[in-house]
């Protein structure tokens, strides 16, 4: 999604705002733009595709000046062009958006009965030819912003940028994120705290509504009344030394490779001898109804988490994806404990479906990676997943360890609800204890997995299968694949092939089939024997067990390591991720910032 920063800086402002939409890159983007205040006047620069482009303009076309607004867009409305990116002016007034103005087109006919132009095909452009107009009507810079802001209906993070005024910005939010950094004599403003990572640690989050008027010696934080607001200042842990590659080509590869140890580290602060340490309170004896909600990545995670739930907890869960739940008014029945799942924190819908649920649901619990989140600041109780900062636009460690506090939460349930005795929590724990060591095995085998995807990376279509906790899986190895890679991947339920998929098997379709030797590797040895026979080249993801019990048939088998039923998910994951990851690499994508694709999807 777009990205947003403003500076009131100290120094020549152009290369600090580069360097900060650099860090926002990984929310995907398709042009970026800057402008400045320099001697009084407001100037702007702008490039489609990447910030090298925007770099390179300002090596040609330099921008002067010591305050100024930055943006890199993730387009909604209107193509990526130079004339569709952030900064939007008008007159005095530039502005830069995340999120969609919903009544942008009636805001349009009643600018142009009022004899504006338009220069783009963008939402954004509204607000700044609104408050143009209501500066030449006589309002401050201030009341021409607060009373443009009274107009506009949707989801947004905003910041204006005046001409004549270089110690001013103009910060809102309405559902869309936005952090205010304290520096010394400067002040920043930005999408999140890792945009502002090398200037500032201390952070201010502005919360629903409220707006903040921003000089270099005052933050000025209203709240949706327009009541002077109280925010305190946080000291935020994103250093930035943390958002580097390591050393790696790709984030991605940094951050499936960092998987053992960021587990090791989640684990460490979760469990406590045999104890598993969760707050106090979160009991689900009297529980009825679990709902889980999330989205993409997330709800394959949820999806996991209900096998877990039902058949170690005995607890009866729905599972859906927020853009769906939100809208189709499920009922919630009381004594339901309402679960959501998101790596930001701030993904729209999770956060609506959330809200959804606020008054109905006996309480509301979240799984997240980034503490400070929205949806972890509206949960009655928000878990951390100690993934540390995900970059890649696709989720690799986050789902890890998305999956990890799911299973420490049905551990959890199935002890609260007397369906697991200590022992038995004992010795799950230990074999949870014992996965970063497999992770490194399944990582060993990534040579065998980059062969099999290099011939991947020349398919058109895949098909991932799996069974029981495989099925949730199948559908993240597809949805890996596809995003980074752009081939086309479907995941079914290894019992569905023979209602309808198997048309699809020849022999320009490899078919990932992910089965552990376990209770149901027969049946899915008879449906992977059933694509064999068409055809179809099969690449097994199993166990040494497995591989033995398939026979010598298959494509292309990758032999991991035994893992505890329970623990296959997170172990399968591992495979699933560097299939995608070198079949990317092969075809010369861009891993990390998927075309399309953004990292925090803050519109709906
Ligand atoms: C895929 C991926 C997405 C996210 C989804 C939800 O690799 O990352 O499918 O899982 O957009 O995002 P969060 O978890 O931030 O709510």
């Amino acid at each position: 999604m777009c990205g947003i920063v403003g500076v009131l800086g100290t120094h020549e402002v152009a290369p600090i705002l580069v360097e900060s939409l650099r860090r926002l890159e990984y929310r995907g983007y398709d042009s970026a733009g800057i402008a400045t205040v320099n001697e009084g006047r407001l100037d702007r620069r702008r490039a489609v595709g990447k910030l090298v482009n925007l770099s390179d303009l300002l090596v040609h076309e330099p921008l002067a000046g010591k305050s100024g607004i930055g943006h890199t867009r993730w387009a909604t409305h209107g193509a990526p062009s130079e004339v569709n990116a952030h900064p939007h002016k008008a007159g005095p007034v530039a502005v830069v958006h995340n999120g969609i103005i919903e009544n942008y087109k009636a805001l349009r006919d009643e600018l142009r009965a009022m004899g504006a132009a338009f220069e783009t095909e963008t939402d954004t452009e509204t607000v700044a030819l609104l408050t143009q107009y209501y500066i030449a009507e006589g309002l401050n810079r201030v009341e021409a912003a607060e009373k443009t802001l009274s107009r506009l209906e949707g989801a947004f993070a905003l910041v204006f940028l005046f001409d004549g005024e270089d110690d001013l910005l103009i910060a809102a939010r309405k559902g869309s994120p936005l952090a205010i950094g304290h520096g010394d004599g400067e002040v920043y403003v930005g999408s999140d705290a890792i945009a502002l990572a090398p200037l500032t640690d201390k952070i201010t989050y502005l919360e629903e509504g409220d707006r903040a008027i921003l000089t270099r010696g005052s933050v000025d934080i209203r709240d949706a009344e327009g009541r002077r607001a109280n925010r305190p200042a946080k000291t935020v842990s994103i250093d930035a030394a943390r958002v580097d590659k390591s050393g790696y080509k790709h984030f991605m590869a940094k951050e499936i490779w960092e998987q053992p140890t960021v587990l090791a580290n989640a684990l460490d602060a979760y469990l406590d001898g045999d104890r598993i340490d969760l707050p106090e309170g979160l009991d689900f004896a009297q529980s009825e109804r679990l709902t889980l909600v999330a989205c993409g990545t997330a709800y394959f995670a949820c999806l996991t988490a209900k096998y877990w739930f039902e058949t170690l907890a005995g607890l009866p869960v729905e599972t859906d994806i927020a853009s769906e739940f939100r809208y189709r008014e499920p009922p919630i029945p009381a004594a339901t404990t309402a679960l959501f799942v998101s790596q930001s924190g701030e993904t729209a819908d999770t956060l609506a479906a959330l809200r959804y649920c606020r008054d109905k649901a006996d309480r509301i619990l979240s799984v997240v990676n980034v503490a400070e989140s929205s949806i972890a600041r509206e949960s009655d109780l928000a878990l951390p997943i100690h993934a540390g900062v995900e970059i890649g636009v696709a989720s690799t460690k986050a789902f890890t360890c998305q999956l990890n506090v799911l299973y420490l939460l049905a551990l959890k349930a199935a002890v609260d609800r007397g369906r697991m005795s200590p022992d038995a929590l004992a010795a799950a724990l230990a074999e949870l204890r014992g996965l970063p060591g497999l992770f490194n095995a399944a990582l060993d085998r990534d040579p065998t997995i980059a062969e099999a995807a290099r011939a991947v990376a020349e398919t058109r279509d895949v098909l991932f299968l799996g069974r029981g906790l495989m099925y949730p899986l199948a559908h993240e190895g597809a949805l890996k694949l596809k995003e980074i890679s752009y081939i086309h991947a479907e995941a079914y339920a290894s019992g569905e092939l023979k209602h309808g998929p198997i048309a699809l098997i020849d022999k320009s379709v490899p078919v990932v089939v992910m089965a552990p030797k376990d209770a149901l590797f027969d049946k899915t040895v008879s449906n992977m024997q059933e694509v064999m026979a068409r055809g179809g080249q099969v690449l097994l993801i199993t166990d040494a067990a497995g591989a033995e019990a398939a026979g010598g048939d298959v494509w292309k088998t990758v032999i991991l390591p035994e893992a505890a039923p329970q623990l296959t998910p997170l172990l399968y994951a591992l495979p699933a991720q560097l299939l995608a990851y070198h079949a990317a690499v092969a075809k010369g994508t861009d891993v990390d910032q998927p075309r399309n694709l953004a990292k925090s999807v803050t519109v709906e």
